[in-house]
């Protein structure tokens, strides 16, 4: 049976609520922090733990904690980023709206650990539900004692606040974020400084991810120890997969990192295969930032051995023929997908998001939407792969945050693996804007 770090009482009826998820031992992990730990050993823990930030960029969430500045008289915030926005990640969603006690019980002993007596959970605009539910489990938790002042009796004082996003997705983007919670445009700032350093009002900030922040419980009660002995190699631990697509099993998934792609696809434990009568075609394995892989590269290393689900194994062979495990968003493609239509849509995404500070972004990412619309629509012309290819190398690495390179490897990437599939499209635009037409090789 596999570990189950964050879904093992997702199912209980009521978990939801204050009383239930107690039952299930809730909040031993709170009594165990502030009674019997200081905040360093509960950082020493969660380094041991090795786990990997859960948002998308897996850095060392113990190694960020202990990156926080401490100067004296200045405040320290925990902010949990709940803006959850990249197409095909739905995890943190799941986890929110199915179990808020447990996020809560890991914003307080992850506030107590980084000495923050406010803590910020910022959620993405669209899910007004569950803010809701998350603010009624925060007036539970405070009527019985664990957040406000002086909690279990400890002296440790904690305010939790849930501030609703607008809806931008760059203000899932950590310094946006910050912008954003401080009342203004969500425009990313230069780093360094890094938010650990000069974050939310210029002050010392962790920013963690809801998955990251809701690992901290289990990790406070079993040891960084025992986290570390699940999972594989340096992707210790549990992750949540979204999975959706072309798939017979849609939906959310706890897997020990280090399973293999093979098994995560086709056993009906997870996504159950293909849908009848359907080919495998491509995969994208960690949300819509990540490169694309053809369905060989997505299930089998160079070596022959199988590709595995970690940090490592899907990116083994660098860009040329790997890719990321991301935020763990899984969309399976199957041959019906046409290639560059779904590129052009990722392009779409990614121009309407762009905050429009930074020239190579802002203007590539239009370029490269205009020239996926035209190739799709049979207005395409020879020259327009190689653009495209041009244009995707000059945005990456030279913006001022992550969205620049989210936007462009999707297109580097599936001109690298379907390139045929894009000029069948310049040569055949007839045939190529056929209602559902696909191209499925000479
Ligand atoms: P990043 O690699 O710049 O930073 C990772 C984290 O480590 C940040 O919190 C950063 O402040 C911290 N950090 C790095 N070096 C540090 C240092 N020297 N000192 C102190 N702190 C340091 O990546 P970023 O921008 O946080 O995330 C990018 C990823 O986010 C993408 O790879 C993508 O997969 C993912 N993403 C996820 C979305 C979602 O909805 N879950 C949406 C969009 C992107
Ligand atoms: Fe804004 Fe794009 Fe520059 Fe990021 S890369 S700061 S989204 S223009």
């Amino acid at each position: 049976m596999a570990t189950k770090i964050l879904t093992e009482h997702i199912h209980v009826p009521g978990i939801e609520t204050f009383d239930v998820y107690r039952k299930q031992g809730g909040y031993t992990a709170v009594e165990k922090a502030v009674k019997t730990m200081t905040p360093e050993t509960i950082v020493e823990e969660v380094k041991k733990a090795g786990v990997r930030g859960r948002g998308g960029a897996g850095f060392p969430m113990g190694m960020k904690w202990s990156f926080l500045a401490k100067p004296e008289g200045v405040p320290r915030y925990l902010v949990c980023n709940a803006d959850e926005s990249e197409p095909g990640t739905f995890k943190d969603h799941y986890l929110m709206k199915n179990n808020p006690h447990l996020l809560i019980e890991g914003m307080i002993v992850s506030s107590f650990a980084l000495g923050a007596n406010t803590s910020f959970i910022y959620v993405r605009g669209e899910l007004m539900y569950v803010i809701n539910i998350l603010e009624q489990a925060i007036a539970e938790a405070k009527a019985k004692g664990f957040l406000g002042k002086n909690i279990l009796g400890s002296g440790y004082d904690l305010e939790l606040v849930v501030q609703p996003g607008g809806g931008a997705y760059i203000c899932g983007e950590e310094t946006a974020l910050l912008e954003s919670l401080e009342g203004k445009r969500g425009n990313p700032r230069n780093k360094p400084p890094f938010p650990a350093v000069k974050g939310l009002y210029q002050s010392p900030t962790v920013v963690n991810n809801v998955e990251s922040i809701a690992t901290t419980p289990w990790i406070i009660n079993n040891g960084g120890d025992a986290y570390a002995a699940v999972g594989i190699g340096r992707s210790t631990g549990t992750k949540l997969i979204s999975a959706s697509g072309h798939i017979n099993k849609p939906g959310v998934y706890e897997i020990e990192l280090g399973l293999p792609v093979e098994d995560f696809l086709y056993a009906d434990e997870w996504c159950g295969g293909i849908r009848p009568g359907h080919k495998f075609k491509a995969l994208v394995a960690g949300g819509s930032s990540v490169p694309i892989l053809p369905a060989n590269l997505a299930l089998t290393l160079a070596n022959g051995d199988k590709r595995l689900m970690s940090y490592e194994s899907l990116s083994e062979g660098g860009f040329q023929t790997g890719t990321m495990l991301g935020s763990g968003g899984f969309i399976v493609f199957d041959e019906t997908a046409c290639i560059v239509r779904n590129t052009w849509n990722f392009s779409r995404f990614y121009h309407h998001e762009s905050c429009g500070q930074c020239s190579p972004c802002r203007e590539g990412t239009g370029w490269m939407e205009k020239v996926l619309h035209r190739i799709e629509y049979g207005h395409g012309h020879q020259q327009d792969i190689d653009l495209l290819v041009d244009v995707a190398r000059k945005i990456e690495g030279n913006t001022i945050c992550p969205l620049g390179d989210a936007a462009a490897w999707p297109v580097a990437s599936a001109i690298r693996h379907f390139r045929d599939e894009f000029q069948w499209h310049i040569d055949h635009p007839t045939e190529a804007t056929q209602p559902g037409a696909v191209y499925r090789g000479e």
